[in-house]
């Protein structure tokens, strides 16, 4: 027999709770979309990323302020719709990721494009979009844009970003603003690189940015961040140049596994009243958050296909994989895994699992060293899988990528179809 349990909603992912020992997303059972739609699957909660965005409009409140979605975090149709109604704009990094906010329904005028890579197709194809600014990332880059510019007939709004070298405290790979990194212009010379921006006639220098990594948990790099830019923007503005908006990145991490980050409100009640001392409180400001909107509002369902006890480690081989959610091979991450039923009273006593996808590669887990009560056929969740997942899922062993699915309410809507054999082999040209 089963006792109901109360309402438990999972550490960071309050809008997933088990009710009567089920897990649910806002009102909806996750076990029946599991069956109607299959596994892998993701499920997105549409509340969890409202409120996600709520505590930054709540931080910024009063303030003129533009919050772009970093899209690279989750760029599925149905999450950027969400973010456009909302009144986002977009931090986008490519030509396709413009062509998704503009399928989207987002407003190109509150795009952002960063990335130290674009391509002049790309600059042009924004610069006829009407994006809102480019955030340069080399001096090289400019003197691009300034062409790609002057050839379309249109001026390209710019801001440089810099590179304040502090250090984020966080993985290396997603530490963006020290030295060593290959992102934005050294601090040093940034002021040089203004006056060059100043004096080229196809751009116009509207902003400046910054952006110093991922998954940052605490608030001293960003004031730290903050100092740096804006002793520049002093030095910019002696020189002769107006800077209209700060662009401070985004970064901000999520509670994967017990971190503590800010909450983005309390994150900026402390920047704000650092700009106000300095005096740039009423300045336009921008921002660039992607993980901390979208991470903790998705999870990755997916089934148990086969124990294999052994003497130094069991496996627990699921049906989602590397390809599905790459940030453990990757980054050696962490994130919970949970039974989206804890009905089962018949459930054999919890064992030390380690959790692997079926792709033939050793770097293929998903969990190590996990304590679950498992049997073939049971269904799992694994959480904080909102951000830097389907956007970075790939068709590594011919695998599908997965279904999606947003939860509003008690509603489920299908936002993306499980990918076929033939979706995938539809570019390829066989010999003739
Ligand atoms: N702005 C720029 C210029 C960026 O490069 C990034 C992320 C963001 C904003 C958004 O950062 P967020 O708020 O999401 O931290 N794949 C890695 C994360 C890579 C982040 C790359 N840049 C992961 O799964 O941890």
């Amino acid at each position: 027999m089963t006792s109901p349990k109360p309402s438990a909603a999972l550490p960071g992912q309050p809008y997933f709770a088990y009710r009567d020992g089920e897990l649910y997303a806002e009102n909806v059972r996750l076990a029946d979309l599991a069956r109607e739609h299959g596994t892998p699957l993701f499920v997105y909660s549409k509340a969890a990323m409202l409120g996600a965005l709520a505590a930054y409009q709540r931080g910024f409140a009063g303030r003129k302020a533009q919050i772009c979605y970093a899209m690279k975090a989750n760029s599925s149709l149905g999450v950027l719709q969400v973010f456009a109604q909302a009144g986002c704009g977009f931090d986008i990094v490519s030509g396709g990721e413009l062509e998704r906010v503009l399928a989207a329904g987002g407003d190109a005028a509150r795009v952002i494009f960063s990335g130290v890579g674009k391509t002049r197709a790309e600059m042009r194809q924004a610069l006829d979009a009407g994006i809102g600014c480019f955030n340069v990332e080399s001096e090289a880059e400019l003197e691009v844009l300034n062409e790609v510019a002057l050839a379309a007939g249109k001026p390209a709004r710019v801001s440089i970003r810099v590179n304040p070298n502090v250090d984020p405290k966080t993985h290396p790979y997603i530490s963006t603003g020290l030295k060593g990194n290959k992102f934005g212009v050294a601090h040093e010379r940034a002021l040089g690189a203004y006056q060059r921006a100043a004096a080229l006639a196809g751009l116009q220098v509207v902003g400046i940015d910054c952006h110093i990594g991922s998954q940052i948990t605490e608030a001293t790099p960003y004031l730290d961040a903050m100092d740096r830019v804006l002793d520049l923007v002093e030095a910019i503005e002696a020189a002769g140049i107006p800077i209209q908006h700060l662009d401070f990145g985004g970064g901000l991490g999520i509670d994967y596994n017990g971190e503590t980050p800010p909450p983005a409100d309390v994150l900026w009640a402390q920047l704000l009243a650092r700009l106000d001392a300095r005096g740039f409180g009423q300045r336009r400001l921008m921002i660039e958050p992607g993980r901390s909107l979208v991470g903790n509002a998705g999870v990755c369902l997916s089934e148990v296909l086969y124990l294999k006890p052994g003497e130094e480690k069991n496996f627990c081989i699921i049906d989602a994989a590397m390809n599905d959610l790459p940030r453990p091979a990757m980054y050696q991450a962490f994130q919970q895994i949970v039974p989206l039923s804890r009905r089962d009273a018949g459930a054999p006593a919890p064992a030390s699992w380690d959790v692997v996808g079926p792709v033939c590669e050793s770097g293929d887990w998903i969990g190590r060293d996990r304590a679950l009560a498992l049997q073939p056929g049971d269904l799992l969740a694994v959480l904080s899988a909102g951000a830097y997942c389907m956007s970075m899922a790939s068709n590594y062993n011919t695998r599908g990528r997965a279904a999606e699915v947003l939860v509003d309410g008690d509603q489920a809507a299908l936002i993306r179809r499980r990918e076929s054999a033939a979706d995938q082999m539809r570019g390829e040209i066989l010999l003739s």
